[in-house]
């Protein structure tokens, strides 16, 4: 039975690598892993004030959420932390914390940058913040996936042959560990 995978990109960006890097993933999953990509773009700020009655656009996005087997964070490092739409979108999954979406599953995170380090400090935080929410994270492998204008073929869309062999790499472990659950 297949396995369906949310997937939150942590970037609004049109171009963003980060979302290319997801859209490759999605193409190179393996047979029985299903990833698609739940949009961020038009949740509002997250408040307490709201949470019990919450806008539709919180509720559809919980429902995708809760619809999945399994969640995987692919995101930039903003100022070596959380880009701040990504967190709010955590912080929109995870309240009221009797409606926790994220409760329970397991969950892994790509970061990617144009950088030499890969967003090292952002995948580090989500897995801080993932650990609250009670997301449990895959460890091994990590990915950061640094330098990645080098990574990336010339049509600008698809990744090399090097990076996408450690995607199917990544995405088999992922398959894995989410079968434990
Ligand atoms: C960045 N960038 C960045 N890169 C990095 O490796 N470490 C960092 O701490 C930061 N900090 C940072 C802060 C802010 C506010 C911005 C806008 C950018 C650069 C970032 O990696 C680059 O813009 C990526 O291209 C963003 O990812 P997407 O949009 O391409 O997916």
């Amino acid at each position: 039975n297949t396995k369906k995978v949310a997937v939150i990109v942590g970037s609004l960006r049109k171009e963003s690598f980060n979302r290319k890097v997801a859209k490759e993933m999605i193409r190179l999953a393996p047979e029985g892993l299903e990833l698609q990509i739940v949009e961020i773009k038009d949740l509002t700020f997250f408040s307490e004030d709201i949470e019990n009655s919450p806008p539709q656009t919180w509720t559809d996005y919980k429902n995708q959420i809760q619809n999945s087997d399994a969640v995987l964070f692919v995101s930039p490092e903003y100022n070596r932390t959380i880009p701040g739409v990504l967190k709010n979108a955590m912080e929109i999954g995870g309240r009221p914390p009797k409606e926790n979406s994220w409760k329970g599953k397991p969950g892994a995170v790509v970061t990617v940058s144009p950088g030499a380090i890969g967003g090292m400090g952002s995948n580090q935080t989500i897995r801080v913040a993932a650990a609250n929410l009670h997301i449990s994270m895959m460890t091994q492998p990590e990915a950061f996936i640094g330098t990645i204008k080098d990574k990336l073929q010339e049509d600008g869309v698809t990744v090399d042959e090097k990076t996408a062999k450690f995607l199917v790499t990544f995405l088999e472990a992922f398959k894995s560990w989410i079968e434990k659950f």
